[in-house]
């Protein structure tokens, strides 16, 4: 296919269809590298559908005092590198002809409480988002490799976006999990390069539908503790790095749920019936 010719000087712009379809795993890459990785992963984040319009942020983390990120209200899916705007770890523009994304004091926040993250994503995938508005955490132990790579993804309270109310919300959080739920809101996913960090949105996103399909089926067989332990052993053989916690109800384990189980014959669940009965007429 013949190209039409630049004149002089002129760049030709970077077209994430067409090159590169992939990116490479690693944080320490030039300035350049690091703005067409964000533009790709931004118009892959677009392309599955996990935000609409001008929805959504990405970051990298440069160095140790600045951040480079995606602008405010443009569409993920068509930026170019040289829209996108370097800040410092305050948020203060410190180049770029645009604004900085209004959601930055959520991705400024993990890369201060996190040194081993290097890259931020936030979207809003259908299915997870679903989730979040509904205020249920992704934590039910339904599929070994979830288990493995995030153990479970917990849902922060609602805060108003671009506020301080957000972030407060995301602090307890941010040091135990690679991909938190948003209220109301969306999702985030972290990690020390950013195609980790994309990575892990996909995940939690094909985690989710995963979740709603068992919700159709009205079944979920989950895994036992004892098969979560297993497959906490074998992250060190997949070199999986995570700050993934796993506790009593991270992720929730057949066994928590049979802890939870109470048993009774008829006859004991026919007493308690009469007795609640009688309590309620007064005792006559
Ligand atoms: P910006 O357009 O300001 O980056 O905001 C996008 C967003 O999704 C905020 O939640």
């Amino acid at each position: 296919m013949l190209r039409p010719r630049l004149g002089r000087g002129k760049r030709r712009p970077y077209n994430c269809m067409i090159w590169p379809h992939s990116i490479s795993h690693g944080a320490v890459k030039t300035e350049d590298e690091h703005r067409r990785d964000i533009c790709t992963v931004g118009y892959w984040t677009h392309q599955r559908g996990f935000v609409g319009a001008t929805d959504g942020n990405i970051s990298v983390r440069l160095d140790p005092r600045r951040v480079l990120t995606s602008p405010t209200a443009i569409s993920k899916g068509m930026m170019q590198p040289d829209d996108l705007v370097i800040t410092d770890m305050q948020g203060k523009t410190l180049a770029g002809r645009r604004n900085a994304s209004s959601a930055l004091a959520m991705p400024l926040l993990i890369y201060k409480r996190r040194p081993d993250v290097n890259a931020v994503c936030h979207a809003h995938p259908v299915t997870a988002t679903g989730y979040a508005a509904a205020g249920l955490p992704l934590n039910k132990a339904l599929v070994s490799e979830i288990v493995l790579a995030l153990g479970c993804i917990p849902v922060a309270r609602y805060g108003t976006p671009g506020t301080p109310e957000l972030t407060e919300a995301l602090e307890p959080l941010v040091p135990s999990y690679d991909a938190i739920l948003m209220a109301n809101h969306g999702v985030v996913t972290y990690g020390a390069d950013l195609l980790t960090a994309f990575f892990r949105m996909e995940t939690v996103e094909h985690f989710a539908r995963i979740a709603l399909v068992t919700e159709l089926l009205g079944k979920q067989v989950l895994l036992s503790g004892e098969d979560v332990e297993k497959l906490l052993a074998a992250r060190a053989r997949y070199g999986l790095t995570t700050a993934a916690q796993v506790g009593a109800e991270c992720p929730v384990t057949s066994d928590s749920l049979e802890a939870d189980r109470v048993t009774l014959t008829r006859q004991e669940l026919e007493t308690l019936i009469e007795e609640a009965v009688r309590t309620r007429s007064g005792g006559r």
